[in-house]
């Protein structure tokens, strides 16, 4: 029998009335990519399509019947073919004429992609949002408090999946499971629009990022195929203490939601979702804090992305989106130019003695703000402490040996794709700027200095806190990348990104 593709019905419990099976050919596509091979084509042989199952049916037809069809055939042979599987269609093709196509549908916005404006947003159903304790779009907002009730009643069981997949927790203690999890994000997790770039993580970055102290194995949700246990889905939550306004709330922030490239607009996303937040409440946690770059319902806040480019050649070399220079390229570079070496006296690297006094700072900095994050010391020292590659934080100590200054900043890799030169990509983010002694301004020009010295092509900051005054005098230019700051379960006034305290690094 020729079985269609997933219905939502086969992914969204809540829907479900009957389960749909997966397309067998899916699932045999799925099984036969090699974990670590980034190639989408394979051979014939090894996918296992709804063509191949019914020539198999029809093996056993008879000698005059076999004649007939030959026939048939022949006489049939001016007719249109009938319609291809897609995927087998696309696999057929080579991986560049793939790319072509994927950064086409992207260019003609034919892709199922999420309002990025709150306009386009308001025209549109969410289906599954709509079924979520978040406030609405115009939701008159007149109290802070959960949308939904405490949650008393935890369903046990989690929600069920299509046949042929199963929920896995991921313990990232494990190298071996890290390594699976670093496969899965950088062949699937978010790329531009144009399909030029894809974040691309090491194991160090993962560890940094979702085992802070208090991580919870628990919420670290993944979907496997279950006959060859490849990873396919994830969704994490990691513990944090949070300040809302004047309420104090421990939640999960939501990291790393990323379905497999082949298993899109099948309607994984809810259940992933669905299946975290059971297991966050198991815990205790009714909230939730996550970002996305598209308008869900209904953004807390909404911000956008800087960039100062560190190397402008390079940048202009790979196309990076959203960089406008409106001058020619030497007058570009010598503006964009940093000095050569910082100038702050005293400024040097965060060590393991500094991190009372870089707690004491930038917790009294973020008093400032509506949205922002309850940090312990344990939590300075796991988020801020320098690590190769990961996260650099630099203070300035004064000639009595006070620390009066702080800045930190993350770094990422783009893998850059299809390019003929350049390979990857570096951009740092802006963590923290805390100033008690030096001008920010001066401060942050070393961080620049330092992010390049350190192999970053680009410095990205979102106009959160009060990064609004430094961000022009520096040469930063606004991006048109948003992002938007979302709660579960939570109502409360939306706020301006300078009353956001909170960056969270994916
Ligand atoms: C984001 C991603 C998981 C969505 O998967 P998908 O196959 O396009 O969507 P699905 O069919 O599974 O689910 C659709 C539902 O998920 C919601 N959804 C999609 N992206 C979402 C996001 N980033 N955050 C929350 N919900 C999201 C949609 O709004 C839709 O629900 P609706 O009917 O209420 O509108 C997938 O595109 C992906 O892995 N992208 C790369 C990584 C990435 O961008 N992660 C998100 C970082 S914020």
């Amino acid at each position: 029998m020729h079985c269609c593709g997933l219905s939502v019905a086969g992914w969204e419990p809540g829907r479900a009335t009957a389960r749909v099976p997966l397309r067998p050919s899916l699932l045999a596509e799925i099984r036969a990519t090699p974990q670590s091979t980034p190639s989408r084509r394979r051979p014939h042989s090894l996918v296992m399509t709804d063509a191949d199952a019914e020539k198999k049916a029809a093996g056993a037809e008879s000698e005059p019947a076999k004649r007939s069809k030959k026939k048939q055939k022949k006489d049939d042979a001016w007719r249109p073919e009938g319609r291809r599987d897609p995927i087998a269609l696309l696999e057929s093709l080579s991986e560049e004429k793939q790319q072509e196509i994927q950064t086409a549908l992207h260019l003609f916005s034919l892709g199922a992609s999420l309002p990025k404006t709150m306009s386009e947003a308001k025209k549109r159903t969410y289906r599954f949002w709509e079924t979520q304790p978040v406030p609405k779009f115009g939701d008159a907002i007149t109290a802070d408090g959960p949308v939904a009730g405490d949650g008393a009643c935890v369903r046990k069981e989690p929600y069920s999946l299509p046949q042929g997949f199963s929920w896995d927790t991921l313990d990232l203690s494990s190298p071996s499971t890290l390594s699976e999890l670093c496969a899965l994000l950088n062949e699937n997790y978010l790329e531009e629009d144009d399909n030029t770039f894809r974040l691309s993580f090491c194991a160090e970055y993962l560890r940094w990022t979702l085992q802070p102290p208090d991580w919870l194995a628990h919420c670290h949700c993944a979907v496997r195929v279950n006959s060859n246990q490849k990873l396919v889905g994830f969704i994490a939550g990691v513990p944090a203490d949070i300040r809302i306004y004047e309420t104090q709330k421990r939640v999960v922030q939501v990291k790393f939601l990323c379905v497999h490239k082949k298993l899109r607009l099948k309607r994984m996303t809810p259940v992933l979702i669905r299946e975290l937040a059971r297991r966050a409440r198991q815990q205790g946690f009714l909230q939730a804090v996550y970002t996305a770059g598209v308008v869900l319902p209904t953004p807390l806040s909404s911000c956008s992305y800087w960039h100062r480019p560190l190397n402008l050649r390079k940048l202009l070399e790979v196309n990076y989106p959203g960089l406008r220079v409106k001058m020619n390229l030497q007058r570009a570079l010598k503006l964009n130019r940093l000095p050569e070496a910082t100038k702050t006296p005293g400024l040097r690297p965060a060590a393991k003695a500094d991190v009372e006094r870089i707690h004491s700072l930038v917790q009294t900095n973020l008093c400032k703000f509506h949205l922002r994050p309850v940090l312990s010391v344990q939590d300075v020292e796991h988020l801020l402490l320098p690590r190769d590659n990961v996260v650099d934080t630099y203070v300035v100590e004064g000639p009595d040996g006070t620390v009066t200054d702080v800045v930190s900043f993350y770094s990422v890799w783009s893998k850059v794709l299809n390019h003929p030169v350049h390979s990857g990509l570096r951009e740092a983010h802006l963590l923290y700027v805390v100033s008690t002694a030096t001008d920010q301004v001066e401060l942050m020009e070393d961080a620049l200095v330092l992010a390049k010295s350190k192999g970053n092509d680009i410095f990205c900051a979102l106009d959160v806190m009060d990064n609004t005054t430094f961000l022009e005098q520096l040469k930063f230019s606004i991006s048109d990348r948003s992002l938007h700051y979302y709660l579960y379960n939570w109502m409360c006034p939306n706020m301006s990104p300078d009353k956001v305290g909170l960056v969270l690094p994916n």
